[in-house]
């Protein structure tokens, strides 16, 4: 471990593709293989990846390039990298408060990230030792939970979320693991893990997508993804639709600024983005084409929500060919790619402690990551000792919300649009020309389009979706 690192800015990345894996493994999570789909499959489909994908590329990929440039440019925590480009351009230090409200919007994330992968855990677990038992009975390419009902299958969920010591005790392994991975620091920690887990999560993607191919029903799949029925998109589905996009390029949460901060001189920002943004929608549209056709094979419905993998998928792979083994492999992809991104969410607010209070990285981890878990335990026990606790009963939008859902979204419908929003103001306008662009890379014509999209397609979209997230009602929710 890095106990002799005082400091965060002094870390680098190893190289450009260091980076850019570990830019990817932060975005490539939950939010692709959980979020996307449930979403799609909610919103109707091809119209709402259509406006999904124009987001990407109209307000995603100008934010991405605008959150490592600041970071780059600022080299320190996602607070101190602010606070001194606003130095440098002689605007208010108070700029900074933009930092500060990403880094707690990505501690809040963490917490109950934390706890949807201990679900995944809890998954990894059950379907190894069914694979196991299938194994060991001479038959490995089983279906999954052979003999068992439809009911006693989608009934796991419900049995692990009533279970508060489960729920808390799987959360509480993965925030150890995500802790233990920063506290070893940029290189030896972050950089490593990404370099083994993101070839493997690529690897175990193509498996499950090929699989799905041959005994799902593709055709359906494609179909139901690249049909738009533009009649299916509301306010409410554009809403989600952009959330998802700053959640997905993990955008907003202090996660970007900081890694930024890592990233050498002599890398081209531009392209990095590009390809950081490129990879995260190829992901989330594979993830559809991976599990839409495992969905579609047993006719099951696709917009079932979050229910999605945890419960559809399994029924699903309990009337497939060697289900209990792709089961296994599933859940297994889906660990690594929370716990890739968990350790982004993690470094922002551990970086500025690391800064702010002067103490060794491995201190400082664990200190964020204990208050995070903490966190997540109130929010595992709205499932079951709190089940009625509706922490924002008195706000329309959130009126049903469980204390997990709350906090998602507020994280997700208004402090990220507010991050997200500030950045393109402040790079936009705020921000010296000079400076930006030297870092950005681009030629003065294509500079002149990014800066356009960030100083007013950015505001005005964030800010009217944030306007739609902040009005009860406005939007009939
Ligand atoms: N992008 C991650 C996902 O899609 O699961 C979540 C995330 C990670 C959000 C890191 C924000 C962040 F800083």
């Amino acid at each position: 471990m890095a106990l002799t690192q005082a400091g965060s800015s002094g870390d680098h990345w190893s190289s450009r593709t260091a980076f850019i894996l570990a830019a990817v493994g932060a975005a490539v999570g939950l939010g692709n293989i959980w979020r996307f789909p449930t979403l799609a499959g909610e919103n109707g489909g091809g119209a709402f990846v259509l406006v999904y994908i124009g987001f990407v590329i109209l307000l995603g990929l100008p934010l991405v390039l605008s959150e490592i440039l600041l970071g780059r440019a600022g080299g320190t925590d996602a607070i101190g990298s602010v606070e001194k480009v606003a130095e440098q351009s002689r605007r208010s230090r108070n700029w900074k408060g933009i930092g500060a409200l990403q880094i707690t919007a990505g501690f809040l994330i963490l917490s109950f990230y934390s706890v949807v992968a201990g679900w995944v855990i809890n998954y990894v677990l059950i379907s190894g030792q069914d694979w196991l038992a299938a194994l060991f009975s001479g038959a490995p390419f089983a279906p999954a939970f052979a003999g068992e009902n439809q009911g006693t299958i989608t009934g796991r969920m419900s049995e692990l979320f009533a279970s508060p010591w489960r729920l808390i005790g799987l959360h509480g392994i993965f925030m150890v693991a995500t802790v233990w991975i920063v506290a070893s620091g940029v290189h030896n920690g972050i950089e490593r893990a990404a370099k083994w887990l993101m070839p493997a999560f690529f690897i175990l993607l193509i498996i499950v997508t090929v699989y799905g191919a041959f005994t799902g029903n593709f055709a359906e799949a494609v179909a139901f993804m690249f049909t738009p029925d533009f009649s299916q998109l509301n306010p409410i589905a554009l809403n989600e639709a952009l959330g998802q996009a700053l959640f997905s390029l993990s955008l907003a949460a202090g996660g970007l600024l900081t890694y930024g901060a890592y990233i050498t001189r002599d890398v081209n920002l531009a392209s990095t983005a590009v390809m950081i943004a490129m990879m995260d929608t190829g992901v989330a549209i594979i993830a559809g084409l991976m599990i839409f056709p495992i969905v579609f094979a047993v006719g099951l419905d696709p917009a079932s929500g979050p229910a999605l993998i945890f419960q559809s998928l399994p029924v699903a792979f309990n009337s497939m060919p060697a289900g209990a083994l792709v089961g296994f492999v599933f859940f297994i992809l889906i660990f690594f790619a929370a716990l890739t991104s968990s350790i982004s969410l993690l470094e922002g607010p551990t970086a500025w402690v690391i800064d702010r209070f002067r103490i060794v990285r491995p201190l400082a981890a664990i200190m964020v990551g204990s208050v995070a878990f903490l966190i997540g335990v109130i929010c595992a026990l709205g499932y079951n000792v709190w089940a009625d606790v509706r922490p924002l009963g008195f706000w329309n939008a959130f009126a049903q919300n469980d204390i997990l859902d709350a906090l998602d979204g507020v994280t997700g419908k208004i402090m990220l649009p507010l991050g997200a929003f500030l950045v393109s103001i402040f790079i936009g306008w705020m921000a010296d020309r000079r400076l930006v662009q030297q870092q950005t890379g681009l030629s003065n014509g294509m500079f002149a389009v990014w800066r356009f999209l960030v100083a007013w397609v950015c505001p005005i979209a964030v800010g009217l979706v944030l306007l739609f997230g902040l009005v009860p009602g406005l939007l009939g929710s």
